[in-house]
């Protein structure tokens, strides 16, 4: 059975003491029948992966090379050695305010896997393209290129979140009904490219406006094997609950 994995993505939020105050209140609260994380500013990853004993520590983006002149970048060898073993890539703010492009997503996946760390790999749809039906297009494009070229062996070890762009921030979350339609068309597009066994491995998370009173309806989907949430993870009190919630 594969493991629900849950990651706060916390974005341009948090100093690094606002951090450390999260994880003193939530880090005990971590039970083993699920993986449950955060993903933090570059600032603030070393010290809260130190004070961090349960929570999973995540970087929010990578540069796909491992050096070099690329002034405010962070690489993949400078996270390992953070210790740390979840990024997020491709999330639709860095492709949309920041010009990240599938192939990027897929340099980035590649260097991160040869770094032992697992990609957190956001797909999803704007709300024009979900209007026309074309979110299974969408799916198959995004999760097509950023798999490229990557072995059967590590594509079990990604995780796929898929996050419609018009649920994100904006309190509209899809309907579990949706939710499990995409995922499943994650896992769909996986078992095209790799065979099913490949895909049956694999961990799809839906992100957009999760939150304490929806996570349990989105958890109880067949294809849902987890959540990406935004808002909801800033506050100690409501990311413990859906810590509660998930088991
Ligand atoms: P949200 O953000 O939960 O605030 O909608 C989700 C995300 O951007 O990953």
């Amino acid at each position: 059975m594969r493991k629900k994995i849950i990651v706060g993505n916390w974005k341009m939020n948090k100093t690094i003491a606002e951090a450390l105050d999260f994880v003193k209140a939530v880090d005990q609260k971590v039970h083993d029948q699920a993986e449950f994380g955060i993903a933090t500013s570059f600032v603030a990853l070393k010290s809260v992966k130190d004070a961090a004993k349960n929570l999973i520590v995540a970087a929010q983006n990578v540069h796909f090379k491992d050096s070099g002149a690329y002034t405010g970048e962070v690489s993949a060898p400078m996270l390992k050695e953070l210790g740390l073993t979840h990024v997020i890539i491709g999330h639709s703010e860095r492709r949309q305010m920041f010009n990240c492009s599938d192939e990027d997503v897929n340099l980035q996946a590649k260097k991160l896997l040869e770094n032992d760390i697992v990609p957190i790999i956001c797909v999803g749809e704007t709300l024009e393209q979900f209007e026309e039906s074309k979110t299974k297009e969408v799916i198959d494009t995004q999760v097509s290129a950023a798999l490229n070229g990557i072995d059967a062996k590590d594509v079990e070890k990604v995780v796929i979140a898929y996050e419609p762009i018009w649920a994100i921030g904006t309190g509209k979350s899809a309907s579990a009904q949706i939710a499990q339609d995409s995922c499943k068309a994650v896992r769909d597009v996986v078992a095209k490219l790799f065979g099913q066994e490949v895909a049956d491995k694999l961990r799809v998370q839906y992100g957009g406006s999760v939150n304490t009173a929806n996570i349990e309806e989105y958890m109880s989907q067949a294809d849902i094997d987890g959540a990406l949430i935004g808002g909801a993870s800033l506050k100690a009190d409501s990311f413990t609950e859906i810590i509660e919630k998930v088991k």
